[in-house]
């Protein structure tokens, strides 16, 4: 049996989360939060004291990873070797060593297993930056999520509770993470010939939704 497979892919903020969440919930399906597949790596790579610019130590590391995920509805916890990690994936220092460790192919094949694994077992959507072009080539839909990077660093922004918050320096690590993305060799960000596009600028979440659901 086949699964329906919703991909969404596009850059930090603009609004993949929010809207994944929501379409999963209209769907009744799971939803696949991939970048925290990509954080949790990093994690332990810096946990370990990895030295993941050396390919030989990286892929000693890599055979050695035990990642898991528990997915509920729309939420997502990752596992390493059995102990939830989910807490500790979404600092600035994580955030940043996720987009450099994610550009080297060891990383990106060894994921690409666990992601196809959950895909084979239900209706999923899937959001991060490569569903739609690499990992599930044959996806039943695949959209495609862009909008101005002014925007998206606000609403970063925004989500923080940390008072300090800083929004030019949110933005400029935000640029930076996409620079890397887009122009990485290994699954670029970029949208698949057959993604439909949708300009999230100026629209609220259930507006993304409700135009993605015409397509489905
Ligand atoms: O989506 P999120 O911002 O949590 O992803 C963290 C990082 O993981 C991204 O900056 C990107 O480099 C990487 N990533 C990826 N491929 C994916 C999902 C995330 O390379 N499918």
């Amino acid at each position: 049996m086949t699964y329906r497979i919703i991909t969404i892919d596009g850059p930090a903020g603009s609004g993949k989360t929010t809207v994944s969440k929501l379409l999963a919930r209209q769907l009744h399906c799971v939803r696949v939060d991939t970048g925290a597949l990509y954080r949790a790596v990093a994690f332990e790579i810096h946990r370990q004291h990895i030295c993941w610019e050396n390919d030989a130590a990286l892929d000693a590391f890599v055979s050695g990873l035990d990642l898991s995920v528990v997915l509920e509805n729309e939420g997502m916890r990752v596992l390493s070797s059995g102990n939830d990690i989910t807490p500790f994936l979404r600092t600035p220092e994580i955030t940043m060593l996720a987009s450099a460790t994610s550009a080297r192919p060891a990383v990106r094949s060894a994921l690409l297993d666990i992601q196809r694994r959950i895909a084979r077992q239900q209706d999923a959507v899937f959001e991060g930056r490569d569903m739609g072009t690499v990992v599930f080539p044959d996806a039943t839909v695949k959209f495609f999520l862009v909008a101005d990077l002014a925007v998206r660093a606000r609403r970063r922004f925004d989500e923080i509770p940390d008072p300090a918050k800083d929004l030019s320096r949110i933005q400029a690590d935000m640029a930076t993470r996409d620079n890397q993305d887009i122009r990485r060799t290994q699954a670029p960000l970029k949208p698949a010939s057959d993604a439909i596009l949708i300009d999230s600028s100026r629209l609220t979440a259930p507006q993304v939704v409700e135009e993605m659901l015409k397509h489905l």
